[in-house]
């Protein structure tokens, strides 16, 4: 779809990194913005950021991992606007313990990791595309998995991811096959400067305890911190954000702002299936 000033944008996880640059992305091409991130405080200071510069938004605090949080929200965007014509479902968080072993991770990460990186994407779908279909005008969902969502691994950040892109593959085809207005991309950053391994700041306690580093093997203590310095030296949101931008207007399903060596390991994969072969074990990239 066209992007043009004056149509209005929902992001969750606004407060903060990938989601606030593409609020910055949205204001700077005149659209209006909905931002909505479940801490308050970086929420209302992205606000007055923005609103400064000139743009046009409202602010709503919203757990997506809530679906009763997610319908006020929706209801908090059509009654401000009447209209929404980008939804970027982006919330997500992760622990830094990126490679426990498939059989040690916490149940507990499952279902916090599950509720906001999976439920928190299907919530938004459900209240808001019904809403844009029914307004009748040109629109676009952007649904953020990662590069994580494409290659594999046995920790729960992994495997949601991969179920926020296959639903996002089903999303795109089921607007198709009613020739909606609305289509329907997959967002799958590679390493990004943000703040998401500090994810845990969010974490409910009825999720259990945040991950205690320290007692985890050596080399998962190790990996975190690797991890960390990569992000760290990662792409910045803004470019992602500019992908993101490109990707609606020019209607590509997959946005993939990620290094080469990343795009590398997503090829392996898929050759791996290709050829009916056993899965490559990757080397390290960090
Ligand atoms: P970030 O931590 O800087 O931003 C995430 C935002 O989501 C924060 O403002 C946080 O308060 C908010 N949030 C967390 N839980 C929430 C909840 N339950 N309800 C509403 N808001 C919530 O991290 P980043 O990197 O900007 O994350 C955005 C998305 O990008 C996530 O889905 C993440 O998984 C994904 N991603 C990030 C990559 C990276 O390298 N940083 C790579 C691939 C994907």
């Amino acid at each position: 779809m066209r992007l043009m000033p004056g149509q209005v944008a929902v992001i969750t996880g606004a407060a903060s990194g990938i989601g606030l640059a593409m609020a910055h992305q949205f204001a700077q091409h005149g659209l209006k913005l909905v931002l909505s991130d479940i801490e308050s405080a970086s929420l209302q200071k992205a606000l007055a950021e923005l609103t400064d510069l000139g743009a046009t938004a409202i602010a709503v605090q919203a757990d997506v991992s809530s679906e009763t949080q997610v319908k006020a929200l929706a209801d908090a965007a059509y009654s401000a606007y009447g209209a929404v014509h980008v939804l970027c479902n982006n919330a997500g968080v992760a622990t830094p313990a990126l490679r426990t072993l498939a059989w040690e991770t916490p149940l507990s990460d499952w279902e916090w990791i599950h509720r906001v990186n999976l439920l928190g994407v299907l919530y938004g779908v459900r209240e808001f595309v019904p809403r844009m279909l029914a307004g009748g005008a040109p629109g676009h969902v952007v649904n953020t998995a990662s590069v994580a969502g494409l290659v594999t691994g046995s920790n729960p950040y992994f495997v949601y991811k991969h179920a926020v892109s296959c639903f996002t593959e089903g999303l795109y085809k089921d607007l198709r096959a009613v020739g909606a207005h609305v289509s329907a991309s997959v967002l799958c950053p590679g390493l990004i400067r943000t703040r998401i391994m500090e994810a845990e700041r969010n974490r409910p306690v009825a999720f259990g305890p945040s991950t205690d580093l320290t007692a985890l093997a050596h080399d998962v203590q190790t990996l975190a911190a690797k991890f960390k310095t990569a992000l760290d030296h990662g792409f910045e949101p803004a470019h992602v954000a500019a992908a993101v931008f490109d990707g609606i207007q020019h209607d590509h399903y997959y946005i993939i702002p990620a290094q080469p060596a990343l795009l590398e390991f997503i090829d392996v994969r898929m050759q791996d299936i290709q050829h009916r072969r056993n899965p490559t074990i990757p080397a390290p990239v960090i």
